[in-house]
């Protein structure tokens, strides 16, 4: 008997990956629901050769739901995750609402798929942000190796990591230029096309952007607490996949060589590192793919056992449709989930 899943937010961004993934992953499920605001109720969204009608959030009954992927924003799922929750399906959430309790999992499974285990206090498994999912999947191998002091990251994100509308800003502010019409920034603080913005989430009274603090308390949640990272998160012209320049500091001696050899054969980690025109991942190549592309490998002579990375993935696939349905999988292989008796 296989699995019932509900995927809240279906419409979005990440929901659509999500039913995408599930399907090219063949996931266990007997049947898979589609859910999002009043406003899609009845919208029609893909799952594989399906099409599936689209239910509505609050007049849903949950309690022969096995797992729920939640991509809905924070302040649905603070709501909506502990009720879910309480009718018995495990929720994966991919908002930030859940990752910062200490009785939710923060889980990437290449890296602490065994922090899953305590996923029953609460019934709730939290997915990091994507700029942390790919930054740790690269770190893990390399901590293992030589033991991480610091990490000092510069990210490039695509403007889908912003929802639909952030894309189509993107899309009509670039249609804009060309027109010689008006460039109105609404989802963005400043302009987005041809441009760049030193600007994620809202600013601390520090100030870092809760972006950049995201991805200092998560490394630490999933990798290690003595890691010491800073980060300055930017949002670029790009629709998909996220890029992150990195420089890692080191307890022990690593080579590029080295990095090279362990990283290769890392779980989810793909080095296309060649020294000559092209021979690196651009976010472009990235987007639609499944690995963590790592480029760029070379030693940093200003510091002692330095390292310097370029680091690539798909946003909306490791950075959370995947990892989510990465967990769910994870749950199953464990044998911490059973399919529920459905009524007939
Ligand atoms: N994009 C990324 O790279 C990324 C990565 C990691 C985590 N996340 C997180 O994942 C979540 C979703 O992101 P997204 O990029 O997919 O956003 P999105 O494209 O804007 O989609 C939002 C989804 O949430 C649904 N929704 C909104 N309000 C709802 C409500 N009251 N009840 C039920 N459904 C509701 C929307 O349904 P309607 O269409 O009906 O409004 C839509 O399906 C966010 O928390 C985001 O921070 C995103």
């Amino acid at each position: 008997m296989g699995f019932k899943v509900a995927v809240v937010g279906a419409t979005g961004n990440v929901g659509r990956e999500m039913m995408n993934i599930l399907a090219e992953r063949e996931f266990p499920a007997d049947e898979v629901v589609a859910i999002a605001s009043r406003k899609s109720l009845g919208q029609e969204v893909s799952y594989g050769d399906k099409t599936l009608k689209v239910k509505a959030l609050e007049h849903y009954d949950f309690s022969d739901t096995d797992i729920c992927l939640m991509s809905a924003g924070g302040s649905v799922s603070k709501e909506w995750s502990p009720k879910i929750a309480a009718q018995g399906a495990i929720v994966i959430d991919n908002s930030s609402a859940w990752r910062y309790d200490s009785d939710v999992p923060l889980i990437v499974p290449e890296v602490n798929a065994d922090a899953i285990e305590g996923f029953s206090k609460r019934n709730i498994i939290a997915n990091p942000n994507c700029s942390t999912a790919q930054l740790v999947v690269a770190l893990k191998p390399l901590h293992d190796k030589a033991k991480i002091k610091r990490v000092v990251v510069a990210t490039y994100q695509s403007v889908s990591g912003a929802g639909k509308e952030a894309m189509e800003e993107l899309f009509s502010q670039t249609k804009a230029v060309y027109q010689i019409d008006e460039v109105v920034p609404k989802k963005f603080p400043k302009r987005i096309a041809f441009n760049v913005i030193p600007h994620i989430d809202v600013f601390q009274d520090d100030g870092y952007t809760r972006e950049e603090w995201k991805m200092v308390v998560e490394t630490k949640k999933i990798l290690d607490p003595k890691i010491k990272l800073t980060a300055t998160c930017v949002r670029v012209p790009v629709f998909v996949s996220h890029s992150e320049a990195v420089n890692i500091e080191f307890e022990e001696p690593i080579t590029a060589d080295e990095a090279r050899e362990v990283l290769r054969k890392a779980p989810g980690c793909l080095v296309i590192d060649k020294r000559e025109n092209g021979g690196y991942v651009t976010p472009y190549e990235a987007a639609g793919e499944d690995a963590t592309y790592i480029s760029r490998v070379r030693e940093d002579p200003t510091v002692d056992n330095g390292l310097m990375l370029w680091v690539v993935s798909d946003n909306l696939r490791k950075g959370a449709a995947l990892n989510a349905v990465q967990i769910a999988e994870c749950l199953i292989n464990r044998k911490l989930i059973a399919a529920k008796k459905k009524a007939a």
